[in-house]
């Protein structure tokens, strides 16, 4: 998989590419992940990459051009399966989103900024308009990490124990059940019996009935 990221913030992106599993997928070969500044795309001698809106409204618009000759340099060198733009008005990002888009080959990714970017980059270059959640960031930055970060951890290979992805809450539409760890008694907090039975069906019915009670509690509208 490669996923190029079109931004005017790279180093808010820099950073978590090269941290814990997404940096381990890219060693292992699994992703290639590339930050591009869009301001290395503008002509003018300032780097600019926005301006005022026309009809004359509060706020500045991320321009045409930079947008449209980063993504036509990058689909001149290979095909792309998606050109996604992050946005509060997107499709709000879920566990299913991340699952598809962890099989795809080639995505771009367009950071919106300010008031976002001339509307007809949205009508004929992008093909998925995506949201992480209804409120406003004042980037897509962050919103395109979360998404990288949630699709590589998918990728076959990436996490050590392949069952441990597939165990996550919202895979199933359940919230995952507790974990717990050394020791079995802290200060009188126990673990569940249960767990240090080395009943393995035992633990698995548990497991399952926790993750029905905690999502039934907790998320009520997973399970309709
Ligand atoms: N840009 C600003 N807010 C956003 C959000 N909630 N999701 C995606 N991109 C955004």
């Amino acid at each position: 998989m490669r996923i190029d990221i079109l931004t005017v913030l790279p180093e808010m992106i820099e950073g978590m590419i090269h941290c814990s599993i997404v940096k381990r997928a890219q060693n292992k070969g699994l992703v290639e992940i590339h930050l591009h500044n869009l301001r290395d795309y503008t002509t003018n001698k300032w780097r600019r990459v926005d301006d005022y809106p026309f009809g004359g409204e509060a706020g500045m618009v991320m321009q045409i051009e930079p947008i449209e000759r980063a993504i036509s340099s990058l689909k001149e060198q290979r095909a792309y399966d998606e050109v996604i733009y992050t946005s509060p008005d997107g499709e709000t990002f879920s566990q299913p989103m991340a699952n598809g888009m962890s099989l795809l080959t080639n995505m771009i990714i367009l950071c919106g900024h300010y008031k976002g970017v001339d509307y007809r980059i949205r009508e004929h270059l992008i093909t998925k308009e995506i949201s992480i959640g209804d409120y406003v960031l004042t980037g897509g930055e962050l919103a395109a990490a979360v998404m990288t970060d949630a699709i590589v951890r998918l990728i076959p290979g990436a996490i050590g124990d392949e069952q441990s992805a597939l165990s996550d809450s919202f895979q199933d539409n359940l919230l995952a059940p507790p974990v717990y760890t050394r020791p079995a008694d802290y200060k009188g907090w126990k673990v569940p019996d249960i767990l240090l039975s080395g009943h393995a069906r035992n633990i698995a019915e548990w497991r399952l009935q926790q993750a029905q009670e905690r999502t039934a509690r907790l998320r009520p509208d997973l399970l309709e």
